[in-house]
């Protein structure tokens, strides 16, 4: 199977099993990150609305609890949207683990639809001498 469909299989099994009971919109994230595994996350929401996050952040945070620093290509799925392009938080959290040319990978129901990079979707980031 091509990186591309095992990303998006990956992102939409994710989206399965999000906790979304507030906006009842499913989001799946799926990372391949430089150790070869792929790491998976969804939404995951709270009562207290501001306290819910993101699938991509769950992502992220499974693949640095996995040992992986390095996000290879990562694909984002909706359900409810034919391309759910990551927030802007989502944008700068990627960042910290991408380089300019990490291919993000935007999927609907059937599969990737749109292919961006780190750059394209994050122009003009911050950066300063740390990083
Ligand atoms: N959401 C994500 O999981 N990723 C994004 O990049 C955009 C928004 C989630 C947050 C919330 O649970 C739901 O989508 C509606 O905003």
């Amino acid at each position: 199977m091509a990186t591309t469909d095992m990303l998006f299989e990956a992102a939409r099994d994710a989206m399965s099993r999000c906790y979304a009971p507030y906006s009842k919109f499913p989001v799946g994230a799926a990372i391949l990150a430089e150790d070869g595994n792929v790491y998976k996350g969804a939404n995951i929401e709270n009562l207290a609305f501001p306290q819910g996050w993101c699938a991509e952040c769950t992502a992220i945070g499974a693949m640095v609890m996995g040992g992986a620093r390095q996000i290879v290509e990562i694909a984002v799925i909706a359900e409810k949207m034919p391309l759910c392009p990551p927030c802007g938080g989502c944008r700068q959290k990627i960042s910290e683990f991408a380089s300019k040319d990490t291919k993000i990978y935007l999927c609907d129901e059937v599969g990737v639809k749109k292919t961006m990079t780190m750059e394209e979707l994050l122009p003009f980031s911050f950066e300063t001498e740390l990083g």
